[in-house]
Order: structure tokens, then sequence, then C-alpha cells
């Protein structure tokens, strides 16, 4: 690694990554170099709280001990082998994922667009095997502002014209309904080619869209009605973000399918997860899918002690109350702001979303950065909050006032930070 130390500063960086690498990420100017719970610090020293989390994969704090101990004896032993092999930590780990998440069986693989991509062929496959949709038919329902990924499979499902301009054509049968309508669903489910509907608990990308507290329900009701499988793509959502370790357990519902990412690996590796019962699973012989490095050691070892630090450090029960403190602070001060249009979450998946005419989100993320907590914004509009769960309620409360300090610098309506109101950070 001693290449790395012949450059300077931030900047030689940055424009390192810009002579050499893609310039396909909007990226904010701050070059991260070391990680530690809740913080993540640039290569002049300078710390800040990490308000995106590596998009939700670091939900267990950057390099938590157990996991990065986890990792090393795994590397040290055995890391990859391919599937064409048994490994004795893949089967432990599957059974370990089944019991905890309440399926019969896992299909281990490496990102979230690999995880909807593997949902894609098991559902297709489920359409024409068990509901016996004619050959080549098979339609899947999906949600318009949904994110699954870039793959062109995951891009046809996406009505968003950053990720599918010039990238045509697109995989046919993706049929888009508005998020949040089981009427609308009700509508495209009557087709009898439809073999499955794909959703996300919340809404990530598109700005932590919420729906309503029975919608979950009734698309459980009307799948089951219509013979069509219910998958749910928690790959943003589980694992303590929203206040649970599946999303959709807040509202006592089962998919027949539930896709697993990002947090899965503690942030180190990607590991994703489909998990669904033998009638759908068992569907898939051998050779039929597949993937390198899918269900290798160093993930199955991993995975075991991601999920098992997210339940031994109670990061849902943390999600869930801190979620709800920081939710109530930042709407008790930023109530009379002129440039908020909505304050928005579940657990600790929470955004702020700006009014049309607040054209500065570029900015506002630099100043937040100034500040000392970084995070990004999403369709011009919305900044996504989202730390790590191990955060404190004492590091939440100096956030509030990072964040109370930067939305006055754009509207001087916001009340300085007030130690009086304090009591509203408390429970
Ligand atoms: C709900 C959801 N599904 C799938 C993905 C894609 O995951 P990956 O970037 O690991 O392919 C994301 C990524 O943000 C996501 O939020």
């Amino acid at each position: 690694m001693e290449y790395i130390k012949t450059l300077k500063n931030s900047q030689d960086y940055i424009n390192t990554e810009l002579e050499y690498g893609a310039h396909h990420c909007r990226t904010i100017p701050v070059v991260l170099t070391r990680g530690e719970g809740v913080y993540v610090y640039d290569v002049e020293g300078k710390r800040y709280y990490d308000f995106l989390s590596g998009y939700s994969s670091v939900n267990q704090g950057h390099c938590h001990p157990k996991i990065l101990n986890v990792l090393i004896n795994q590397a040290k032993t055995l890391a990859a082998c391919s599937r064409a092999f048994y490994s004795s930590t893949l089967g432990i780990c599957e059974r370990y994922l089944c019991q905890t998440f309440g399926y019969d069986k896992v299909l281990m693989m490496n990102s979230g667009a690999e995880a909807n991509e593997t949902a894609y062929k098991l559902c297709r496959k489920w359409g024409y095997e068990v509901k016996k949709i004619p050959e080549n038919m098979a339609k899947i329902i999906v949600c318009k502002n949904n994110f699954a990924g870039r793959t062109i499979a995951c891009i046809s499902c996406s009505n968003y014209i950053n990720c599918t301009k010039n990238f045509g054509p697109f995989v046919p049968n993706f049929i888009k309904v508005e998020y949040n309508n089981a009427e609308a669903l009700e509508n495209e489910l009557k087709d009898f080619n439809v073999c499955a509907f794909i959703v996300e608990p919340v809404q990530g990308e598109a700005g932590v869209i919420i729906p309503s507290n029975t919608y979950f329900k009734k698309v459980q009701e009307l799948c089951k009605k219509y013979n069509v499988l219910f998958v749910a793509d928690e790959v943003q959502t589980a694992l303590g973000r929203t206040g649970n370790l599946l999303s959709l357990q807040r509202y006592n519902v089962k998919p027949d399918i539930t896709l697993l990412g990002k947090a899965l690996s503690g942030g180190f590796y990607p590991i994703s997860a489909i998990l669904a019962n033998n009638n759908i699973m068992l569907l898939l012989k051998p050779g039929e899918h597949g993937s390198t490095y899918g269900g290798n050691p160093l993930a199955a070892a991993i995975a075991i002690e991601a999920v098992d630090v997210i339940i031994k450090e109670k990061l849902c029960e943390k999600s869930e109350k801190l979620g709800k403190i920081f939710l109530n602070a930042l709407r008790v001060y930023l109530q009379k702001s002129q440039i908020i249009k909505d304050i928005r979450g579940l657990g600790l998946m929470c955004a702020i979303e700006f009014k049309k005419e607040f054209t500065n989100m570029w900015n506002l993320c630099l100043k937040l950065k100034e500040n000392g907590l970084v995070t990004m914004y999403v369709h011009e509009r919305t900044i996504r909050l989202t730390p790590p769960l191990c955060i404190t309620q004492e590091q939440l409360d100096e956030c509030v006032q990072i964040i109370l300090k930067t939305v006055r610098h754009f509207d001087n309506n916001v009340p300085e930070y007030a130690n009086s109101c304090k009591p509203v950070l408390q429970n």
C-alpha cells in the first residue's frame, strides 16, 4: 500500500479518481480514509457523522470489531471455493438465516441487483411450472419509482431517466403500478400471466417514501387471491434500518420471497440473499442458476456474524426508538422552516424533503459536510438521514444540532438549538 502515501491531500485523491475512474457517480468532495462506529474520517483527519451508512450497508457501524474478527479468521482459513463443492460454513449460515427469518431455504448471492435478478428468474419459473402461464408470457408487476439495481433487468423496472436513458432496449413484461395503491395493483393482478409483485417496504432511492399502514396487508391478500407471488425487496429496509429485522414484520405480513443485501455483510463485503419456502426455491434445479462468489465461505461466515450483531446489540429496538426521537426533534425545530416540505422516516431510515423552490441541495450537502455530517440527496430534493444504528442518543442530539445549523444557513426562520428544547430529545 506504499503507493497510496504518495498522494498529498483530498484534492489529489479526487483528481486521481477523476482521471482514472469512470465518471458514473455524483460524488461529494470528501475523501474518506477511515471509519469507526458512526464516524468516518477524511485524509486530513477531519471526523464526520456518516448519515448515509454506505447506503444502509453499515447498519452495525463502521469496522465492527466482531464482524471484522470473523472476516479475518475466515479469510485466513478458506475464502472462496465455488459452489462446485460444499463448504464447512455455508450450510451453517443457511440454517442460521432460515431459522432467523422464518423461511425453508436461502440462496446466497452478492449484490442487491443480483438478488432481484434471481427473484425475477425464480418467479418466472414458478409462473410456468406451478401457475401454468403459457411459455414466455410471464409478467412481473413492480412499482413506479422503485429501485432494484443497475443491471439491464433491474433498470427495465425503473422509470427514472438517469437509470434508463440510452440503455435500452429493456426487458419486456415488467408492469409498473403506483406505489401504495392497492386498487391499481388489483387491476393488473387480474391478468393471468402475472407471476409476481415485487415491492420495497419503504422506497429508499425514491426519497424514503413510506406507504400506509394497511397497504402490505392488502397486498398480501390480493396476491393470494390472484395466485401471484408476493416479493419484498428488503435489500435496504431490513436488518434494523426501519426498526425491525424484516421491515414487513411491522405489519404482520410474510411475503413468499424476501430479498436481503447491504447490511447482511455489516458493510464489509457484498452479500445478498433470497429467502423462500421449498415449494418455490426447489423449482431451481442443479445447474440452472449460480454466481462465482455467491455463498462463498467468507460471505457465509460474515453474514452470520452481521445478523447476530444486529440481534445481540438490539439494533432494531434502537433504530425504532431513536428514529422516533430524531424525527420528533427535527419536526419541533424545523417546523417554521420556509424551505422544508416534509420530514419523514421509519426507524432510522429518515429523510428531509425540501420545497421545489429550494434549488441548493448540492450546497446544502457541502454545508452539512463542513459542519461535520456527510450524506447525499436523492431526486434533487431529499436528503437521506440514515446513520449507523449503533448511534447513541447523545450523538444523535449533536447531529440534530448540525442539521439545524446547516438548514439555518439557508433559512433564518429556523431557531437556534436551545437546551430548553432538549427534553424533546429525551423520549
Ligand atoms: C431496495 C433496493 N434493492 C436493490 C438495490 C441494489 O443493490 P446493489 O447496489 O447492491 O446492487 C438497492 C440499492 O440501493 C436497493 O435500495
